[in-house]
C-alpha cells in the first residue's frame, strides 16, 4: 500500500483501540466520528472512557461529512475518526484540514477498504495517520478474526506493538512489562492465512469490482433504486459489499421476505450507530438528530456479493429485485 509502517493485531476493534490510545485519547475526551457504520469504530473511544461523538454524512458517499463533522467538535475533541464506510474513500483532504486548524488526531476506520484508493494518488491507510484494516470473513482479504494498522511513524508503532503484546517492549527481559498492554496479537497461524490471501488480493479486488459493476448494469433504471456511488474524482472504492437504498416508501421487511421466498439473502445493512439501544440509553440519542444517516439507514440492503458470484446470479438477484419493487 506504500504505508512505511504496519501492525498486524487480533481484530479490527482491537487496532482501532491501540490506536486511540496511541493517539492519546483519554477519559473525558470526545472523538468526532460517523453514525452510520459497524459499532466497533464508536465503541473503540468508549474503552478509553472517551465520548463517541456523531456527526452525520454525506448522502453521495455514506461517509462522515467533513462539515458536519467540524461543526460538532469542541474545546473537549481529541481526535477525528473517519470510516471509510462500504469501502469508499472518505474525504481525507477535508478531515486533515479540520486537523491542522483544531490540532486534533486523526484514526482512520479502513476495517471495510482494503484495496481503495485516494484521488490524490496515496492508498487508503497510506496518508500518515494510523488506519485500520479487519481481516473478518467477510473482509476482501482474511485471516479468519485479524487486522492491521498501518502508520506513518516509527514510535506509534513500537507503541502499538508493545500493547498489543501485554505492554512488553522489543529489549526486555523475558516476562517484564514496562506499560498496560493487552493480548491483541494475531497469531501466527492467521497470518500464514494472511500471506497466502494477499497472494490473491488483487485478483480477488478485481473479480469484487466485476460483480459490482454486473449489477450496476443489471440494476440501472429501476425507479427510486439508489446504487452505491460510482467512482468520482479519481477516488477508487474498494469493493467490499454491493449496498443498495431502496425506493422511498418501499417495506424493507417485505422485501427482504420477497427475495429470500425466491432464494435471493438480503439483509438491512447498515443500522446507525446512535439508534441502537446501547447508544440511546447510555446517551440519550433519538430519531431526527442525523436525518441523512438516518434516511439512509432505514433504506439500506445489502445483496449477495462475493468474487465468485457469477453473471448468472447477479442476473437471477437483479431479476429477482426488480419483479420484487415491481409488484
Ligand atoms: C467499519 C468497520 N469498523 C470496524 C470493524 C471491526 O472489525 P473486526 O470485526 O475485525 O473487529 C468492522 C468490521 O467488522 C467494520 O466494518
Amino acid at each position: 500500500m506504500g504505508a512505511p509502517f504496519a501492525s498486524a493485531v487480533s481484530s479490527g476493534t482491537a487496532g482501532l483501540h491501540l490506536a486511540l490510545r496511541a493517539a492519546d485519547v483519554h477519559g473525558g475526551d470526545e472523538v468526532v466520528t460517523s453514525p452510520f457504520s459497524f459499532v466497533a469504530s464508536a465503541n473503540a473511544a468508549l474503552y478509553e472512557r472517551a465520548r463517541p461523538v456523531f456527526a452525520d454524512i454525506d448522502r453521495r458517499t455514506l461517509n462522515l461529512d467533513p462539515q458536519a463533522a467540524a461543526a460538532a467538535v469542541t474545546e473537549r475533541t481529541r481526535a477525528l475518526l473517519p470510516v471509510h464506510i462500504f469501502g469508499y474513500p472518505a474525504d481525507m483532504q477535508a478531515f486533515e484540514r479540520i486537523a491542522a486548524e483544531r490540532d486534533l488526531a486523526i484514526v482512520e476506520d479502513a476495517c471495510e477498504a482494503l484495496g481503495a484508493r485516494h484521488a490524490d494518488g496515496p492508498a487508503v491507510g497510506a496518508r500518515g495517520h494510523a488506519a485500520v484494516f479487519g481481516f473478518y470473513a467477510n473482509k476482501q482479504l482474511t485471516t479468519g478474526e485479524g487486522g492491521m494498522v498501518t502508520l506513518g511513524d516509527e514510535a506509534t508503532k513500537a507503541r502499538i506493538d508493545s500493547e498489543r503484546n501485554q505492554g512488553r517492549a522489543p529489549d526486555m527481559d523475558w516476562l517484564d512489562h514496562d506499560r498496560l498492554g493487552y493480548n491483541y496479537r494475531l497469531s501466527d497461524i492467521a497470518c500464514a492465512i494472511g500471506v497466502a490471501q494477499l497472494q490473491r488480493l488483487d485478483e480477488s479486488l478485481a473479480a469484487r469490482a466485476q460483480v459490482a459493476e454486473r449489477y450496476r448494469q443489471s440494476l440501472d433504471g429501476i425507479e427510486g433504486l439508489e446504487l452505491p456511488c460510482a467512482d468520482a474524482g479519481g477516488d477508487v472504492r474498494g469493493w467490499f459489499v454491493f449496498v443498495v437504498q431502496l425506493p422511498p416508501g418501499v417495506d424493507r421487511d417485505d422485501t427482504v421476505r420477497a427475495l429470500a421466498a425466491s432464494g435471493v439473502q438480503s439483509k438491512p445493512y447498515l443500522p446507525a450507530i446512535h439508534l441502537m439501544s446501547f447508544y440511546r440509553e447510555r446517551f440519550g440519542h433519538r430519531e431526527g438528530e442525523f436525518p441523512v444517516c438516518e434516511d439512509v439507514a432505514a433504506r439500506s440492503l445489502a445483496l449477495p456479493f462475493f468474487p465468485q458470484l457469477d453473471e448468472g446470479q447477479v442476473a437471477r438477484v437483479c431479476e429477482t429485485l426488480r419483479a420484487t419493487l415491481g409488484r
